[in-house]
């Protein structure tokens, strides 16, 4: 169909009653009618009809209104020609493809095999649904979910979906340097700026120009640093350690926590204004425990994905094995689910992954022991605080191998160890 255009949102709405419209870019900000409620009328009218919003930048609030009110998606201005195509593609694609949630993971579906996105449950198919939505949008997404449960893997496929694919992806643990570091390594310093400083440092959120960047961890930034992000946000612009001098630079960000910003908030070790800029687009991962229809697909996913690197022929999953997999609670999900799978296939000899090639603990886990944890009335913190406890009894407290073979990381299990007030007895 040949485009049309429309000066007012009341033309737009007889038009559509008159003929049958594939998309419509609906500017927000028009005389008479506005923008959103066009929407609403256009949707009653024609519910399968894909409407692209324009927005300004700082009407995010707004775009984001207009999403739940059936927008596909939302583009904001100054776009260019290019963008703005992309854009008008992919939202038709929609209208062409049946919106199967298959289909959805399937767009997700990355050429890199270890970017493979498994798993298909309700919870899964909203998390999809919001990458989809957000990925073609420069807007900051807040990823949260407990350890391993994907929080990387997914901000890579926003990256991957969105216009910035083709840049870099930079993913930085905000945890894992001290202050100074850090600051220098996001923001870059010039010579002499300090002890050590001998040389001019590009800062990596001048590299990932273009591009995306993660900030895995958000949680753990100091104040300082937390003030620091939140003016990038704002401002879109970094000062280089030891610089007056300010660069504007062009980065998506992405931030993932496994903690409760919310209580961390109230607790006053979070700015409420920064998670209010990060939060924009909030996707929650749940835990592995809360979607076990996904358990059967990815152990025969990390079964394939690992035996290829063995050059074994085929792998089959004895149902006894597989039923101890569904019923483990998988403190560390789906890290420690594939770090299990990996172990168990070198230790099958035939091909066949039996229980004994799990490990103890979650071959225990499933068994019936007087004093253990009771399988019928434990609630799911009883059962991770007694496996926790237990696990660090059997490594004589050894913090670093009870976070391995829990499959999370010592910031975590020193978190657990306090909540649950554990102790070496
Ligand atoms: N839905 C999934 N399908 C396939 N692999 C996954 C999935 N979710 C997580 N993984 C894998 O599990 C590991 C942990 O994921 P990651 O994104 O690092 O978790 P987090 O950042 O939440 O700790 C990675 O190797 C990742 O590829
Ligand atoms: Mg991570």
């Amino acid at each position: 169909m040949s485009g049309s255009r429309i000066y007012s949102g009341e033309a737009a709405v007889k038009r559509v009653q008159e003929a049958s419209f594939d998309l419509v870019l609906l500017d927000l900000k028009m005389p008479g009618m506005d923008g959103l409620e066009t929407l609403k009328f256009l949707k009653e009218q024609d519910p399968k009809i894909v409407v692209v919003i324009i927005t300004g930048y700082p009407d995010v609030e707004t775009a984001v209104k207009a999403i739940k009110l059936g927008a596909y998606d939302y583009i904001s201005k100054p776009f260019t020609p290019q963008e703005l195509r992309l854009i008008v593609e992919r939202s038709l694609e929609r209208k062409t493809l049946s919106l199967e949630n298959e289909y959805l993971r399937q767009q997700l579906r990355s050429r890199n095999e270890s970017e493979q996105i498994i798993g298909n449950s309700r919870p899964m198919q909203r998390v999809y649904e919001m990458v989809r939505k957000i990925a073609s949008t420069d807007s900051t997404a807040l990823i949260e979910g407990e350890s391993g449960t994907g929080k990387e893997l997914i901000a890579k496929a926003i990256h991957n979906h969105s216009l910035r694919r083709d840049n870099e992806f930079v993913a930085v643990d905000c945890g894992a340097l001290v202050e100074t570091l850090l600051e220098s390594e996001l923001f870059g310093h010039i010579k002499g700026s300090f002890t050590g400083a001998t040389q001019t440092k590009h800062g990596s959120l001048e590299l990932a120009n273009g591009g995306t960047f993660f900030f895995d961890e958000v949680a753990n930034l100091s104040p300082n640093m937390q003030s620091k992000l939140l003016r990038v946000i704002q401002e879109r612009e970094i000062k280089p350690v030891g610089s007056e001098k300010k660069i504007p630079i062009d980065v998506r960000i992405i931030a993932a926590t496994n903690q409760d910003l919310r209580k961390a908030i109230k607790e006053k070790t979070f700015r409420e204004d920064l998670f209010y800029r990060l939060s924009v687009f909030p996707i929650h991962l749940p835990p592995l425990r809360e979607r076990k229809e996904d358990i059967p697909p990815l152990v025969e996913h990390f079964a394939k994905k690992h035996n290829k690197k063995k050059g074994k022929l085929t792998i089959n999953i004895a149902e006894e094995t597989m039923e101890l997999l569904i019923r483990y609670p998988w403190p560390g999900n789906i890290r420690e689910l594939e770090n299990a799978i990996e172990r168990a296939l070198i230790l099958t000899d035939d091909g066949i992954i039996l229980p004994r090639n799990l490990p103890w603990y979650i071959r225990e886990h499933g068994e019936d022991k007087g004093g253990g944890v009771s399988k019928v009335l434990a609630t799911l913190q009883e059962v991770e605080t007694k496996h926790i406890e237990y696990v660090l009894n059997k490594t004589g407290w050894n913090k670093s191998k009870t976070a391995k073979i829990l499959g999370i990381d010592r910031k975590t299990l020193y978190q657990k160890v306090k909540k649950y007030s554990l102790a070496r007895d």
